[in-house]
């Protein structure tokens, strides 16, 4: 049994402490906003953060994140206010098919809180989500926009 704080929730997940948490946010919880792409930390569909740092909920195992604060996409609002890069993100039109983008925004999410500023450099060495409808001029632009507001 694991005791989770998911979005300032408590939730008790009845799993193997060796469970991927992106199993237990999706199929335990039902929180489906985070989607599996790849499985083996490569894409960054699942990422959410824990205790404010962007992660890859596929190859965390569920026993390492006990204690902390689990973000995942549908945490990332405040009281129905978006955050600002979902706000950037529908001014932008980023979304293409929209499969990637929860893992792409929480990334952004966390790269911005960590350096509010980032160079192109430094957005190529964070966010290296893939997207497979190719938003990446989308996502550059996004982020400077908010980085310069
Ligand atoms: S599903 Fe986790 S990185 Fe691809
Ligand atoms: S928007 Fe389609 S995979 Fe990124």
């Amino acid at each position: 049994m694991a005791a989770l704080n998911i979005n300032g929730k408590s939730y008790q997940a009845d799993v193997d402490a060796r469970t991927p948490l992106l199993w237990v946010l999706r199929d335990t919880i039902g929180l489906t906003g985070t989607k599996y792409g790849c499985g083996i930390a490569q894409c960054g569909a699942c990422t959410v953060h824990i205790d404010g740092v962007a992660m890859r909920s596929c190859s965390v195992p569920v026993s390492a994140v006990v204690g902390k604060q689990i973000t995942t996409i549908e945490g990332l609002a405040n009281n129905g206010t978006l955050h600002k890069v979902q706000q950037a993100w529908v001014e932008h039109d980023v979304p293409q098919c929209g499969y990637c983008q929860s893992g792409m925004i929480m990334a952004v999410a966390s790269l911005l809180a960590q350096k509010p500023k980032p160079t192109d450099a430094e957005i190529d060495q964070a966010i290296t989500n893939i997207c497979r409808c190719g938003t990446y001029q989308q996502v550059r632009t996004a982020i400077h926009s908010i980085a310069s507001a």
